[in-house]
């Protein structure tokens, strides 16, 4: 595509990846300018670096000022429920109980498309609000409830992947499909959706449960079709869906090898949870080149477990930082990183703050398989970008002013900060949430709100 729109710029901090911080001594991963720009045109970054010579090569370009507010890649959430907003923050279940006594009954009326569309461009908004640019997102098992979702994405212009639950028993009437409508469904969303405007398609098998060997081998085959989509799937969340599981496919090795025998592991698997993995399902995730979605507000709200990220990426697996919203407790991938370092320290180790904006943002990017397209600042990638208030609230400024590093501001932002911190937000270089504008957004909203309840 030819340029055809006037080049623009940020020019604040500008926090940027340099290696992976799993890998590399963290503090040398991250690249940060104090003051550095971004230039953006069509969409598209064109140029990262220092203020000075970055802009120097485009005289007269307008430059947005962003002070010492930090410009750093958008969130990439790479596992969340959209149909679960409204169920955010459900009392008193474990999770085979929270999903019959919550999410089912929830997810019915989802069969309703203008109930989805309402739920859908609610849930985009939260994602804006959030600094999150990205998301991989499980529908429900209507294909209506796809289209909408896929609908208010592409009006946004937003990178997404989403994709029809497909579950054929153990879910109410009304909440199942069957192996051959089921792989109808998706293939017809697939191949309506799939590399639209920026929309990715998930193949979604919700769990090993509610799936039978059939409707799973007819995912599998739907994959094999078209490899250039992604899949996702949750794993070995929780010990009674693990006991469970077991007792569905006693042939399976394991509940990885649920997956495994039919052909939905591989790049481009998204595995959810993955929290009491075996050593040998280390090994088949890390030979097959699938990654995880870490969700730690979602593993800890429900009482699941304690993912071993460090070991997980020490096999050299890919993982991403996931809300899981309604599971997840929070829309705030800030938030989600301070579960996620409050999960390490459980299990004796410091997630580095370097380690927990990566998984935010590359790192989800790469489970999604878009570390191409989105999860750095860089030359060529698309203008996803989130910019942080270090002042957002009286004691975020009291303890940023203290900061005596980027990794120290960094860490201050994820232990205290949720929407407020976030600035604004950009996707494909269009602002798409602005928090001092933000008021009348949120009484719009409420307004929409009550007229719709
Ligand atoms: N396992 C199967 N379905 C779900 C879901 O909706 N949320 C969570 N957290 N785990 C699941
Ligand atoms: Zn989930």
């Amino acid at each position: 595509m030819s340029a055809t729109s006037t080049p623009w710029a940020l020019r604040g901090e500008v926090l940027r990846w340099g290696g992976d911080p799993f890998h590399t001594p963290p503090e040398q991963a991250i690249r940060f300018e104090t003051d550095g720009a971004v230039v953006i045109q069509d969409g598209v970054i064109q140029a990262v670096g220092p203020a000075e010579t970055t802009l120097a090569a485009y005289p007269g370009v307008p430059v947005t000022r962003c002070g010492d507010k930090l410009i750093l890649p958008g969130f990439v959430d790479c596992h969340t429920h959209y149909p679960q907003t409204e169920i955010i923050a459900s009392y008193g279940a474990q999770l085979l109980d929270w999903l019959n006594t919550y999410t089912f009954p929830e997810e019915l009326r989802f069969a309703d498309p203008a109930h989805a569309h309402r739920i859908a461009g609610r849930f985009l908004d939260t994602l804006a609000r959030h600094g999150t640019t990205s998301a991989s997102v499980y529908c429900t098992v209507h294909p209506e409830s796809v289209e909408a979702l896929f609908e208010a994405a592409a009006a946004r212009n937003l990178r997404l992947a989403a994709g029809k639950m497909m579950m054929d028993r153990h879910a109410p009437e009304g909440l199942t499909d069957t192996p051959q409508t089921g792989y109808e469904h998706s293939k017809a969303l697939l191949e309506r959706w799939h590399g639209q405007n920026r929309l990715a398609y998930a193949i979604s098998p919700r769990f090993a449960p509610t799936s039978t060997q059939d409707q799973l081998e007819a995912a599998g085959a739907l994959w094999a079709e078209h490899p250039g989509a992604l899949m996702q799937t949750h794993i070995s969340e929780n010990h009674k869906e693990i006991a469970w599981v077991a007792d569905l496919f006693p042939e399976a090795r394991d509940y990885l090898d649920v997956y495994q025998r039919a052909g939905l592991t591989g790049p481009g698997a998204n595995f959810g949870h993955a929290i009491h993995l075996s050593d040998r399902e280390c090994a088949a995730l890390r030979e097959t080149g699938a990654g995880v979605s870490h969700c730690p507000t979602s593993n800890l709200f429900i009482g699941s477990g304690l993912c071993d990220v460090h070991g997980l990426r020490a096999e050299g697996i890919p993982v991403g930082l996931a809300t899981d919203v309604g599971g997840g407790s929070s829309f705030s991938m800030l938030t989600t990183m301070k579960a996620a370092y409050e999960i390490a320290q459980l299990r004796g180790v410091s997630l580095h703050p370097a380690q927990a904006y990566h998984l935010a943002t590359q790192g989800s990017a790469q489970v999604m398989r878009m570390a191409d397209k989105i999860g750095d600042l860089a030359p060529g990638l698309e203008a996803d970008i989130t910019i942080l208030d270090p002042d957002a609230t009286p004691i975020l400024a009291a303890r940023t002013r203290r900061a005596d590093s980027i990794s120290d501001l960094l860490f201050a932002l994820m232990i205290l900060g949720d929407d407020r911190a976030v600035w604004r937000t950009y996707s494909g270089g269009a602002l798409i949430h602005d928090r001092d504008k933000a008021d009348t957004l949120r009484a719009t909203q409420l307004e929409e709100h009550r007229s719709s309840s």
